[in-house]
């Protein structure tokens, strides 16, 4: 069996232990992703019962952040399906967050002591940078640094925290792939918000710029209102749902400025930082593949 479809089973297996036959029709109803957690994890530690077992917890806490995520975004549609809180509600959504979640504890409760305490303490990194993401959309963020620390609680540590676990379980440098780990999950993030501007809605799943909209104020806005002339005019845009002519012209600011490039170029430069902290482990080669692939792409 492919070993992301046994991360899978794994899932269910966990979840069927909850004797709830709703719990499992909701599982079903679940786009699955493009799995990243649990690849690194393999890639790291190797096909095992444990590894799939992480695998499993890891995915089960990060779809139980986006349930709760869709709700708090009132998003209707996650990866080009309708998402739960659409399809059923937002009770449902979080309660099924809640179940997925706490299943997950249970199993991390019964693993290495360590792997524990790094995965637990990473979803408190989570739930604040969620904090965080929402918090900054109250006003017009032009810090880099708190752009910088949402991210990584948002969405690195958990990441790094798997790579890390990963290293733990195969006897591996843990510092080096938790290295790894955090700046993957930040380049990750870059590219994420880079492909909103970049991207149409068809491939996205989601409609296209919407984080300004949402009053997201991601890398490459941040480096366009360092450099733009006009910027109360950009500022003016800010939380708008915006016409031709406005879409236009950040697109045309973000090209004349370098704004976008430069934010290309700075989720490469981390993607490096990730591939260095590892070059000289025997598994490297495909860790730099991962890396790789997720920056080497059309933007
Ligand atoms: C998606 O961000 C959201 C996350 C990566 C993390 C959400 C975390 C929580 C809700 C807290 C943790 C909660 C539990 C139950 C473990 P996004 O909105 O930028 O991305 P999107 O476009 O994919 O929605
Ligand atoms: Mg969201």
């Amino acid at each position: 069996m492919e070993v992301l479809e046994k991360v899978k089973e794994q899932i269910k297996k966990f979840i069927e232990v909850c004797a709830y036959p709703k719990a499992l029709e909701l599982l079903d109803q679940l786009a699955t992703g493009k799995m990243l957690r649990s690849k690194l994890i393999v890639k790291i530690a190797g096909v095992n019962e444990e590894s799939i077992k992480l695998c499993a917890i890891v995915e089960m806490i990060h779809a139980a952040s986006l349930l709760h995520d869709d709700v708090i975004d009132e998003a209707v549609t996650r990866r080009g399906k309708p998402s739960i809180n659409a399809l059923y509600s937002d009770k449902t959504s979080i309660m099924f967050g809640d179940i997925l979640y706490s299943r997950a504890f249970t199993e991390l409760s019964q693993m290495d002591k360590n792997i524990a305490y790094h995965i637990s303490n990473s979803v408190t990194k989570l739930s604040i940078g969620e904090m965080m993401d929402v918090d900054l959309t109250d006003a017009f963020n032009s810090s880099y640094e708190n752009y910088l620390i949402m991210i990584y609680n948002k969405t690195a540590s958990l990441i790094e925290a798997s790579a890390r676990s990963a290293a733990i379980l195969a006897n591996l440098d843990e510092e080096k792939y938790a290295s790894y780990g955090k700046n993957l999950g930040l380049a990750f993030q870059m590219i994420d918000d880079i492909l909103d501007i970049t991207q149409d809605e068809k491939t996205l799943g989601k409609p296209a710029m919407l984080d300004f909209v949402e009053g997201k104020v991601t890398i490459p806005y941040l480096y366009l209102y360092d450099r733009v002339e006009d910027k109360e005019y950009l500022k003016s845009l800010y939380k708008k749902e915006l016409d031709e002519k406005e879409l236009t012209w950040i697109k045309v600011q973000m090209q004349n400025t370098n704004a976008l490039d430069d934010a290309i170029k700075e989720a490469k430069n981390i993607g490096l930082l990730a591939i260095d902290s590892i070059k000289d482990e025997k598994n490297s080669i495909e860790l730099v593949n991962i890396m790789k692939a997720m920056i080497e792409r059309d933007f």
